[in-house]
């Protein structure tokens, strides 16, 4: 039976991981070994890491892999990306030589703009709302001075304040909806600040606007918080070439090959099913590199799969045709990004990994982690409508299951060698090695 504490996060950390053992898991002593194993025995490293976040027990480890050979405008990019799942790595490295042949990616950012809301409720006459509004929209920007200099002079700033009126969808429901220019950074702290002040003067200056009766003095500001829905803060990648030069070694003529993935690309337009599959393959090769350069992958998830659902359903973000003999397969996909700020400093990795990208604008990244997902996608498109996606797939999972089952380098030799002819499932793969270890 576990019990509630009280003052967890006082404890120290061995204190915790004490606690944790011995109250919640089956063997403590085994728990506080795999907690201990991956603690880093670097001490400055490991306070670094325990400061991130609150209650640290220890580390999560995932995999940074580089996939090479990407050519965006011209330029060759390594990428790093962290990734747990097998295949994605492969299969990015794969596309990126592929096009790297067929004049690589372009690419082309289409809009910047951030986005954030005061949410308030008023209980009054809106003319007289909006009057106040315009009267106090100077001073809801100058008050802000001190939190805008340093971003103004890097290029970024408030760019405009709207009143809105959603009492259609909920009774004397209003907001100011604020957008801005983030320049190099995510934005998120800038934002919420600039909104914060935005409603304590708004809320303010309501006590003291003449032509508002009692009630109406009576602003009451509901919450200010950045969007993380940002539809023009998007970003285009695409590859295209003439049909006949889509030779793949799949077995299947280019025209072949051209038609299918055009095919595919509408059933995922049409179908949300489909859809939700081939963009979560999208969001393999954004995630990774979101992941390994330190940016917010749950806010770039969230506001993708709204921007997927933008016009009533759930549809692909590629798009692919054929026109006058010359493929395209393009993807337009809003990314919030940064690369100064947040951890881009803090984790010595997020460096690195900046570094090796030759320490990109947001804008640079945006277009790098949007050709990271057109690729992904492209591969494994590519797969399906082929080979089918288990025989690259099972050809790394052989791999993991040959380490779970710790083989020695010599038996993972001959066991991959047995499956170049034979299908690698789970079951197939422990049989072949128990035979082996018997032999
Ligand atoms: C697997 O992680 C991703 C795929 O399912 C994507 C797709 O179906 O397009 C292979």
């Amino acid at each position: 039976m576990t019990v509630p504490i009280e003052g967890f996060s006082k404890l120290t950390k061995n204190e915790k991981i004490d606690w944790i053992a011995t109250n919640y898991t089956i063997d403590p002593k085994i728990t506080k070994k795999v907690l201990k194993r991956y603690l880093n025995s670097d001490e400055e490293l490991q306070k670094l890491h325990d400061e991130f976040i609150e209650n640290t027990i220890s580390n999560y480890y995932l995999p940074l892999g580089i996939a090479p050979n990407f050519l965006i405008n011209e330029k060759l990019y390594a990428i790093p990306m962290a990734i747990e799942e097998s295949s994605v790595i492969a299969a990015a490295s794969k596309a990126a030589k592929f096009w790297l042949n067929r004049g690589g990616f372009k690419t082309r950012v289409l809009g910047t703009e951030k986005i954030g809301q005061v949410h308030f409720i008023f209980k009054g006459n809106s003319k007289k709302l909006t009057a106040y509004f315009e009267q106090v929209k100077p001073l809801l920007i100058s008050n802000t001075a001190s939190i805008t200099k340093n971003m103004e002079k890097r290029g970024g700033g408030i760019t405009n304040i709207e009143l809105r009126d959603k009492t259609g969808g909920l009774e004397n429901y209003y907001q100011l909806h604020c957008t801005f220019e983030t320049a190099d950074a995510m934005g998120a702290n800038f934002i919420n600040s600039c909104l914060e002040l935005f409603a304590k003067t708004f809320r303010e200056e309501a006590q003291v606007f003449e032509p508002f009766n009692k009630e109406e003095r009576d602003i009451e500001i509901v919450m200010s918080i950045l969007s993380n829905y940002v539809p023009n803060c998007l970003v285009r990648a695409e590859v295209q070439c003439p049909v006949q030069d889509l030779k793949v070694d799949e077995g299947i003529s280019p025209i072949e090959f051209a038609d299918k993935m055009v095919r595919a690309l509408q059933i995922a337009k049409v179908e949300p099913h489909r859809a939700v599959t081939h963009n979560k393959g999208i969001m393999n090769g954004i995630d990774a590199v979101v992941l390994a350069t330190g940016n917010d992958f749950r806010a770039v998830e969230a506001c993708v799969h709204a921007y997927a659902a933008k016009d009533g359903s759930y549809t692909s973000l590629t798009h692919a045709q054929i026109e006058d003999g010359i493929f395209k397969f393009w993807l337009e996909v809003p990314l919030a990004l940064g690369t100064v700020g947040g951890l881009t400093s803090l984790h010595p990795l997020v460096e690195l990994a900046l570094d090796i990208l030759q320490k990109p604008s947001a804008k640079e990244l945006m277009q790098i982690v949007a050709v990271a997902g057109l690729a992904q996608n492209f591969a494994a498109v590519r797969s399906l409508v082929t080979t089918g996606i288990q025989e690259g797939h099972m050809k790394m999972h052989l791999l993991n299951i040959l380490n779970q089952l710790g083989a020695t380098e010599d038996e993972k030799v001959t066991l991959i060698d047995y499956f170049r002819k034979h299908t690698a499932t789970h079951s197939e793969v422990v049989k072949a090695y128990e035979k082996l270890k018997s032999n």
